[in-house]
């Protein structure tokens, strides 16, 4: 088993290299598969998530080699549809964009349910709602989704019931080949979802409006290969100028986008965390006490949900109460119990929690209860003195390009060690 040791209570100072962002890679590689050509895709981080999706697609038949650092070479010419493997599918959510992109290609679709952390439940029926606007007939059955268009797909005009980044993605995944002009209304207006839609459009797909709540996609008869490169990962740039904050460092953090931060520049600007921002970078420091801030997630241009774990032991750092609501999941607050056993006054009340920042912390023995719990244990290991471990880290890896590395090299004392699981004694005779 491995775990992550970290002697915390040094200031981070120096410059982190920011990765491609997971999100938008797991979108992009999935819309390979409407390509039925080469496509050059550049800044691929390298993660557990995007070595899944390439796999999955190479099961399917696709030729993928790598080119270049973090740059692969996709090719689906040969890709045959409804064969994803189950083993590999149901171990990310972001699988379920295998639904859109074969829909998109050919008609059909039968793919595995996608899995992903758990926050809740995850249910997938505004992704079926576009799908069966378009035309398709969809059936969820023994742990499958099976979608048929037989006349093929058809454009539609599709109104969100709620925002969600997926189902945006999936729909207009099916909808860049379908006949007409699909409309999405209430759409999700996240960087990821507009970098796909730059991607298709690079592959000749006619797709406008993406970044607002209203997009609108012009079926075409064919795409074709293209080279692209990846945006930033937002939510990783913005893991690394919370641990600054958190640290009392100072981290010069390269290779962002300014405005896709401006809601965590902000909050942190709030709590008396100085921002220095540039068109490619940020500058994170601290000097003075941490103050205490009411955080509410929202979908983009809202503050991410994706760094609530992170900025709770933030909060949890800066005298007074603090009141984070999460409005995008229903239960994301599972790793509150582990930051408890270090010592947090964190009450959790539904979607709301209430915590009373500045009790004394102590390092501890904690675990990842998910992807960005784990980079808020690993914060938290960074700001408090003496010996954290965190286990499930490969949770944490599934979204982290080389964190360990990436932290000492602005002075964390962080290391990743394999222990042997821990023996079982069987059953007592
Ligand atoms: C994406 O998940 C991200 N995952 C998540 O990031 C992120 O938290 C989320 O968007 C919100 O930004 C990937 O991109 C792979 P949603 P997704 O559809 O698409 C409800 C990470 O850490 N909903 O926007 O699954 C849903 O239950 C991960 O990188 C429906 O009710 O999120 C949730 O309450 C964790 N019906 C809300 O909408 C549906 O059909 C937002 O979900 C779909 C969603």
């Amino acid at each position: 088993m491995d775990k992550i040791v970290i002697n915390g209570g040094t200031p981070l100072v120096g410059s982190i290299e920011v990765s491609g962002m997971k999100n938008a890679a797991l979108a992009v590689i999935m819309g390979c598969l409407l390509v039925e050509d080469k496509c050059i895709i550049e800044n691929l981080p390298d993660i557990n998530d995007v070595r899944l999706s390439l796999d999955i697609l190479a099961h399917m038949g696709a030729k993928i080699r790598l080119i270049a650092n973090d740059t692969y070479e996709i090719d689906t010419t040969n890709a045959i549809g409804g064969t994803s493997p189950l083993e590999l599918v149901r171990r990310m959510r972001g699988s379920s964009y295998l639904i859109g992109a074969e829909l998109g290609r050919f008609n059909r679709s039968h793919v595995g349910y996608p899995g992903g952390c758990d926050f809740g439940v995850r249910p997938i029926d505004q992704h079926i709602k576009g799908f069966e606007a378009l035309g398709a007939s969809v059936n969820v059955e023994s742990g499958y989704i099976d979608a048929t268009a037989e006349n093929g797909l058809t454009a539609a005009n599709i109104y969100f019931d709620l925002v969600t980044v997926g189902a945006t993605i999936n729909v207009i995944l099916a909808a860049v080949k379908a006949k007409g002009t699909t409309v999405i209304e209430n759409a999700a207006r996240e960087p990821h979802v507009v970098d796909l839609a730059n991607f298709l459009n690079s592959c000749g797909a006619k797709i406008t409006g993406a970044g607002t709540d209203v997009i609108k996609i012009k079926g075409v008869e064919q795409l074709h290969g293209c080279t692209y490169a990846i945006i930033p990962d937002m939510i990783e740039a913005g893991t690394y100028m919370i641990a600054a904050a958190a640290t009392g460092g100072k981290l010069k953090i390269n290779n962002i986008i300014p405005k896709h931060l401006e809601s965590i520049s902000a909050k942190l600007e709030e709590m008396g965390v100085t921002v220095e921002e540039d068109d490619e970078y940020v500058i994170v420091s601290r000097q003075n006490k941490l103050n205490r801030a009411n955080v509410k997630t929202l979908p983009y241009p809202g503050f991410p949900t994706d760094l609530q774990p992170q900025i709770a032991v933030l909060l949890c750092l800066a005298d007074g109460v603090s009141i984070l609501s999460e409005s995008v999941w229903d239960n994301r607050f599972r790793y509150t119990e582990e930051l408890r056993r270090m010592g947090a006054e964190i009450k959790v009340d539904g979607k709301t929690a209430i915590i009373e920042g500045g009790a004394p912390l102590s390092a501890a023995a904690v675990k990842a209860t998910d992807l960005r719990a784990g980079a808020a244990m690993v914060i938290a290991g960074l700001a408090i003195e003496g010996r954290t471990e965190i286990e499930e880290i490969q949770l944490i890896e599934r979204g982290y390009v080389d964190i360990v590395g990436k932290l000492r090299a602005v002075g964390a004392d962080i290391k990743k060690i394999s222990y042997p699981d821990p023996v079982s004694y069987g059953k007592a005779n």
